[in-house]
Formats: structure tokens, sequence, C-alpha cells
């Protein structure tokens, strides 16, 4: 804006672009020479942020060591500076600019990535691009303007002469559009929308194998490869919500939010673990002690609330893959106990915050006793963490709501996985592994089929929501769905809810059953279903939902799904803060 505040069009642009990355420390620990920005070398001829995961990662570092590049950290992320330095320095010649750089880095890149670029050999541009990882872009003027006032140009290269130039010289045929900054726009490149919406409201999402270019102030968007018919066109979206609505998305509530992440959590909560050629399966975090573990007496799994039923829920199959004895324990009851410990147990501390006072407390008893200790939390650098020999970040992404979901299903998974890697060299097991990694596979898919169910559920809680109680029952593999069931259903709609083992029914529970009294029976097709279909009279269930079948020990992840479902519907059809249930807290910090 010149002095009288009109908007001056020939007015020099100053730009600036800065990176910075927060990111979980997914490889190697949380330290200075981890953090983001990455570069090529000490001259910081390239430097790059990364959001996602290299899978192969290895091979690449492998290659770039063996042509004398040095690597100064544990991240997969390093070997994309160095990468597109080894590009650079080997382009016989011709001009390649920037953007071509980053197409050539991501051709060799596996896995999920969103990228931004950044290189003293392009000194005012930056390059992002992205594959499986969000990625959007965030512009703001100086002064309101409404969408449609915002320049955007498409088939880009015919308003001004240097615009020409740069397509030219990039030979970019496919550009998309151009957002002008005569008007001083600056652009905001993040993986949500959460993190610039303080700054604008005015939002490109980037699509897989868009790569973006900002130089000398201005946005240029293309695609690497633009399929036939498709629309090359990304609309600046005018967000309408307030921050805390964006963080929600579409959702009511974090928790609902956090249920419908699943299909994705899970697969992060694998992603780079299990390779589904060789039906291998690394945990990193533990390998290294991986033989010590194997030799130890007993496995104790400890933890509270819903990660004490991530314990119970993975006890036999745990059981049945190691041969070994597992307790399960829930760490003040443990403590209460002074349980016996022993230097070759080997002890797992389950929790979603790693902050659990009990759990910590019940972590730190066991460290004294000798035992090995293994972490197995969300939150990376938390006490757990920090505390533990070894451990495995469950990687299911922040959790906010106060009723834990997502953070059930991914620590179900990594304890399979823990039990698959315990087992890799048990000929006799093979046939039961692959089973089990064939159906690790097919988890997400599966997971968007239940919660598609997510009417039918609704329409039960419909019913049911006057209630004031409501009994879950099952046993075998679906116990802990139960019990977790039961603890959503209690903890945010204040409904009575008990999660009973069937097999008790008789010895007890059967005398609360009458005909006002609401049940839902978890039944699958498992080695106890024929028992379940004894014990109840199931073909006169009011309600029947379906749910697709997977391997026996990883029903669970299934089945706990219409649970946090219909406690979430109950707890909004009472009128109930979903995310915030009365008295509790997200994080336990006091014994
Ligand atoms: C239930 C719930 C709690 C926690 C428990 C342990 O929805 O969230 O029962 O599971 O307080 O917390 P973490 O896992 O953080 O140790």
């Amino acid at each position: 804006l010149s002095e009288n505040n009109a908007i001056d069009f020939e007015a020099e642009l100053d730009t600036h672009f800065g990176i910075a990355h927060t990111r979980w420390a997914t490889h190697g620990e949380p330290s200075p020479v981890n953090s983001h920005p990455h570069r090529s070398d000490k001259n910081n001829e390239f430097v790059v942020i990364h959001n996602g995961i290299i899978t192969n990662y290895k091979e690449l570092r492998k290659y770039l060591v063996s042509k004398g590049y040095e690597f100064e950290s544990e991240t997969d992320t390093e070997v994309i500076p160095k990468l597109i330095k080894y590009l650079y320095d080997n382009r016989e010649n011709e001009y390649v600019s920037f953007s071509t750089l980053v197409e050539r880095v991501i051709k060799q890149l596996e896995g999920a990535f969103a990228l931004v670029f950044k290189s003293i050999h392009f000194p005012g541009e930056a390059v992002a691009t992205r594959r499986g990882s969000p990625l959007l872009i965030g512009v703001r003027c100086q002064y309101e303007l409404s969408t449609e006032q915002i320049p955007v140009q498409y088939n880009c290269g015919k308003t001004n002469e240097q615009e020409k130039n740069l397509l030219n010289r990039r030979g970019s045929t496919n550009a998309l559009h151009s957002v002008h900054d005569r008007l001083a726009v600056e652009f905001y490149l993040a993986s949500d929308a959460s993190a610039i919406i303080e700054h604008t409201n005015k939002v490109i999402y980037l699509e897989d194998d868009d790569v973006a270019v900002v130089m000398e102030g201005k946005l240029y968007v293309h695609r690497i490869k633009r399929k036939a018919g498709e629309d090359p066109v990304r609309v600046i979206q005018t967000l309408q919500m307030e921050l805390q609505q964006i963080m929600k998305g579409n959702f009511k509530a974090f928790m609902q939010k956090e249920i419908f992440e699943q299909p994705e959590s899970v697969v992060n909560t694998m992603r780079g673990r299990i390779c589904f050629d060789s039906n291998t399966v690394i945990l990193g975090g533990l390998s290294d002690h991986l033989k010590e573990i194997k030799r130890c007496r007993r496995l104790i799994l400890i933890g509270c609330g819903t990660s004490y039923h991530a314990g119970v829920a993975t006890r036999q199959i745990l059981e049945e893959l190691t041969e070994l004895p597992v307790m399960v324990e829930l760490a003040s009851d443990f403590l209460d106990r002074i349980t016996p410990v022993f230097r070759d147990d080997v002890c797992f501390f389950i929790s979603q915050s790693g902050e659990t006072a009990d759990t910590l407390m019940a972590l730190r008893y066991c460290k004294q006793r000798g035992a090995l200790t293994v972490g197995v939390t969300n939150t990376v650098g938390s006490s757990i963490c920090r505390e533990t020999d070894c451990g495995v970040h469950i990687n299911a992404g922040p959790e906010v709501g106060v009723a834990s979901t997502k953070a059930y299903t991914s620590q179900f998974v990594s304890l399979i996985m823990f039990a698959l890697m315990m087992s890799e060299d048990r000929l006799s097991m093979q046939q039961r592994r692959l089973e089990i990694i064939n159906g690790l596979k097919k988890l997400p898919e599966l997971i968007k089929e239940v919660l598609a169910l997510d009417d039918q559920i609704k329409s039960i809680a419909d019913e049911l929501y006057h209630q004031r109680s409501l009994l879950v029952m099952g046993r075998g593999y679906n116990y802990a769905t139960c019990l977790e069931g039961a603890l959503k259903i209690k903890e945010i709609t204040y409904m009575h809810s008990e999660g009973i083992m069937a097999g008790e029914l008789k010895h007890g529970p059967l005398a609360l059953i009458d005909k006002h009294m609401p049940v839902i029976m978890i039944i699958m097709r498992d080695a106890c279903y024929k028992k379940l279909i004894y014990a109840t009279i199931s073909k006169m269930a009011y309600k029947t939902i379906e749910l697709p079948q997977t391997v026996d020990c990883l029903q669970g992840i299934l089945s706990v799904i219409p649970l946090q479902l219909i406690s979430f519907h109950l707890a909004v059809l009472r009128g109930y803060d979903v995310d915030y249930p009365r008295n509790l807290a997200k994080s336990v910090t006091v014994e």
C-alpha cells in the first residue's frame, strides 16, 4: 500500500521465505541433529522439511553413502536433500529448474510425504509437493479480498513477460494457474489449516503429485503427470470456520474425528514396520533388545483404562506366538499388590500420553527390580518414553478427545506387531503369522466398512439413549472389546455400563437381566462362537449389526468401533460434552 493507502501495483516487493517443521520423532530420538530442516551439506545448498515417512530411505541412504555423502542424522528425511544435491551436481550442463529437480527426486521416493525445498542455487524460490501426506497453501493479501478478487490466472504465462519466461525456462506446459503478488500476497504452506488459520482463511488444497513453486512473490502450481480429462485447477477455498472447528473438520467432536481417523492411524502405526513382501516385521525401537526379550521368563503388560484393555485384547495372541506366560496388569493394582518382579521379566508400559502417574510409578518399580522395561506410547519425548529401556511409538497422531479411541486400535496393532516380530524364526508359526500379516494389510479397508455402518449404529443409539444401564457381553478375543466398550459408554454418556465375560454370566451377572435391561452381545465367528450362541438366544436379538470378518486375533480392532460410535451418539443424544467428560482429564498425572 502506498502512503495514501492506495494499492501500488508497481511497488517493488521484498519477498521472504522461511521453512520450519515440528515432526514426530519417528526415526531417531528428538534432538537438534534429527530436527528439520535437513540439509544436503554443510553449506546448506539444499534444505528440506518433510511430513510423512520415506519407506525406502535405507536403500537410498546406502546408495548415497556409496557416492560419498556423509549423513548427520538418523532420520529418513535426510536422504531427500542429499539426493537433490546429487541430481543437481550430476545434471551435465543441461539447465534444470528447481521444480524439475524436485520431480526427479520424488520419482525415487517410496512412502508418504509432503515436502518443501529451498536452495542457495535458486534464491527467492521454494518448491513444495506431496504424495500421501496433506499439503495446503494459505493465501493472504495485505487487504481483505474476496475469493473472486484474488487474481487467479489459469493457463498462466499470458499476463506478464516475466512469468512467460519463467515458464519457458522451466519448460512447463502444464502449469495450472498463478496467484499474482501485485497485492503483496503472502503464501503459507502447511499440512493442516489449523496451522495457518490465524493468518488467512483462503486456502488451496494440493493433491498428490501437484508441484507448487513460490517464486518472486508468485505462486505456480502444476501437476507432474496430468491424466486425460483431469481438472488441473485447484480452487482457492474460503474457510468459514474458527480454529477449533477447523481442527475438528466436519466432525462434531474430536472423539468422532479420531474414531473416523482409524483407517489412517492404523496405517501410520504399521508404516515402515511391516514388509508385506517378505512377511517380516521390524520394530526399530526394540531391535537392539530382541535377543534379551526372547530369553525372558515372562511378559508383563501394564497400563490403565483403555491402555490396559489393549493388553487384555492382545494377551492371547502374545501367548500363542511367543509361547511365554503373559500377565496383564492394572498399574495401580500391580503396585498395591507389591507384585514380585524379576530381572528376567520384560515389562511393557502401555500409555497413550506416556505421562500417566500410576503407569510411570509401576515403570520405576519394575526398573528398580532389574526388569527390562518397554514403552508403548503415543507421545514422543514423554516420561514413559524417556524412562524405559526401549519402546514402540504407536504413531496414531495426537489424540485430543478425553475418551481414547484411535490410540487403542494403534496400541492393539503395535502389540500384534511385537508378537509377529518375536515369532519370525519359528517355523511352526509361519502359517499363522502369514494369516495375521495378511489380515493387517486388509485392516484399513475393513475399518472403513465398519465406519460405514455409522447410520445403523446411530439409529440404535436413538432407541437406547434414555436407558439407565447398558451391559456389554462377550468372551475370548472379544472380552477386551466388552471392557473397552463399557468404559467408553460410562465415561462419556454417564450411563451405568459393564463389560461382562459371557462365560461368567451364570455365576452372577445373569441376575441383572430382565426384559428391561439392554444388552449388547459381541459375537464373532471365532472359537467362542458356538458357546455364545448357546449361552444366548441370538436369533431373538432385537437388532443386529454385522461386521466384516478378519483373523480372530484382529477382530477386536473392528468390533470395538461400533461401541466407540454408539457411546459417541449416546453422549450427544443425552446432551453431554463428548470431548470433555465431567471429572476426567486426558492425562492423569496424579496417583
Ligand atoms: C479412557 C481413557 C483412560 C486412559 C487412561 C490411561 O477412554 O482415556 O482410561 O486410557 O487414563 O491413559 P494413558 O493411556 O495416557 O496412560
